[in-house]
């Protein structure tokens, strides 16, 4: 029987690359039926906010697996990223992007004999991409960073276990915990906490600034690289650039029910329709996909035609020698195409990565749960507008709090500014100030929100944040210079 697969072409070169991987994949005897879904541009100016049609949504649903081409989110207020939205909202936790150098494409490394066999997992869910933003005052804007322990511990998870599959030996984590300790120092936490059930692979952890520097020097020191959201994302279109650009850069986004396989790359309108578009990342997309499906051995065939028809110096215009004139995305599909050995009739289905289990009809979210630990209020953030000096703040403030709790701390930009600070450190009309409890004293979330509320009668409260303690640690930070 024929596995079914969704297909949403896309926008822009779509089409054009989409027919090309599925001109190889019928002449390599894929055994797939693809079930076309309506998705991008034209569906949201038929006005659908999401992107994507409910029937759409329906179909990848119940296939569980999508093939899908690059989108185009019209521009403007009102509507999120539909690439995002895919992501999300079937929670594809893991980005997975491997990089291998490739014959036929020339690189500096290529050229000093390093190859590059990279696989970059990007936490796909959380991060700044949720998208949490506000306007606290006019001039100062703030977005949310959530960083969770169960969607830390999935994605490590995947990767550890999709390490181990793959043979791979060496998995790093890339973060910033050492300025976002709280955050990133939860995602390092945990990807520590879930090594220790893979002793067979070495795992080791590095600030990402110093691995940009690294993977630019000798990227052959890596193998597997893990990182939080946004890290990943810029992180990844590096060592995009490390093997070719980003016309070599496959990408699937795995879930436990629906996975997502598309080209890192965007539309390219600036070439849309001409006919020249590079279908290679959507190709090695589909590849990533027969894999994940059990049909390895026809991944293998078709990449190894790929891999013939670089080594020939057939090209399209992004890339390959100048001395070669380029190729248009059809002769470069025929040149595949005539490269693929014939196909044998036995098909051999092998362990997929992961295959997802599509849930047709779910009606409540699955709740994640984990252990509970003792939590204690240990105070709140206020987040005000004034433009009034710190220790004018502190006294207004100090003067209309309760007993229990004090005023501790006023900072600026996240830098402290009261009770001590530097005359030289810039304000903005938006301060974050700070009241805990005093030592002796308990109180709950109502009772710092009362206190938000008397604040509120003397100064502008944009925004507030209640302080906690889990399991007898302070979980909120420190300003900056305190
Ligand atoms: P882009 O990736 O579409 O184009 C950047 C440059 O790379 C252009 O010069 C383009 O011609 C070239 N290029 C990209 N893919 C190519 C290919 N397969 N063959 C030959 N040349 C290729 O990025 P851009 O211009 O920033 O975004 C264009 C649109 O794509 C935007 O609407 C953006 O939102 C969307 N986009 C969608 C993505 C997705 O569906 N996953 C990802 C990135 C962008």
């Amino acid at each position: 029987m024929k596995e079914r697969v969704a297909l949403a072409a896309g926008d822009g070169i779509g089409p054009e690359i989409t027919a090309a991987v599925l001109r190889i994949f019928t002449a390599a005897g894929v055994p797939i039926e693809f079930e076309p879904v309506e998705m991008g541009y034209s569906v949201f100016q038929n006005g659908y906010s999401t992107g994507m049609t409910p029937q759409a949504q329906e179909t990848i649903e119940r296939l569980g697996v999508l093939l899908k081409g690059p989108m185009e989110t019209p521009k403007g207020k009102g509507v999120k990223s539909i690439n995002v939205t895919a992501r999300k909202v079937w929670n594809t936790y893991a980005n997975k992007r491997v990089f291998r150098s490739l014959e036929g494409v020339d690189t500096p490394f290529s050229q000093a004999g390093i190859p590059i066999s990279l696989t970059i997992v990007r936490e796909n869910i959380e991060d700044t991409y949720g998208g949490i933003e506000h306007f606290l005052t006019h001039d100062v804007a703030l977005c949310r960073r959530l960083i969770t322990r169960p969607g830390s511990e999935q994605v490590h998870r995947y990767t550890f276990e999709m390490a181990r599959a793959q043979g791979l030996k060496r998995v790093t984590c890339g973060h910033k915990a050492n300025i976002m300790k709280l955050t990133d120092g939860l995602f390092l936490e945990v990807f520590k906490e879930v090594s220790k059930e893979y002793p067979d692979i070495e795992a080791n952890d590095i600030i990402v600034d110093d691995l940009a520097m690294k993977l630019v020097r000798r990227p052959d020191q890596f193998q597997v690289i893990v990182l939080p959201n946004l890290q990943g994302d810029i992180i990844s279109d590096l060592c995009a650039g490390l093997v070719g650009g980003l016309g070599f850069a496959p990408s699937a986004n795995i879930g436990d029910h629906v996975s997502i396989f598309e080209a890192v790359h965007g539309t390219a309108p600036d070439i849309a329709g001409m006919g020249i578009a590079n279908p290679i990342s959507l190709l090695m997309s589909g590849l990533m996909m027969l894999r994940h499906l059990g049909y390895g051995d026809r991944a293998e065939r078709i990449e190894a035609a790929l891999m013939a028809t670089l080594r020939q110096g057939i090209h399209t215009p992004d890339f390959g020698l100048r001395s070669t004139p380029p190729c248009s995305t059809d002769q470069l599909t025929d040149a595949i195409i005539g490269n693929l050995e014939a196909p044998s009739n036995a098909l051999e289905i092998q362990e997929g990565d992961s295959r997802a289990k599509p849930r047709a009809s779910l009606d409540r979210h699955r709740i994640i749960q984990t252990p509970s630990v003792k939590s204690e209020v240990a105070g709140i953030d206020l987040f005000v507008e004034s433009d009034a000096q710190p220790g004018e703040i502190a006294t207004k403030v100090g003067a209309i709090l309760p007993p229990f709790c004090a005023l501790t701390l006023i900072s600026n930009r996240g830098t402290q500014v009261w009770p001590t600070g530097s005359m030289f450190t810039d304000c903005v009309n938006q301060y974050r100030v700070r009241v805990e409890i005093g030592k002796g004293h308990t109180a709950c979330e109502y009772d710092m929100l009362a206190v938000a509320l008397m604040v509120a009668e003397h100064i502008r409260v944009c925004s507030t944040e209640i302080l906690m303690r889990f399991g007898g640690n302070s979980a909120y930070s420190l300003a900056q210079g305190q």
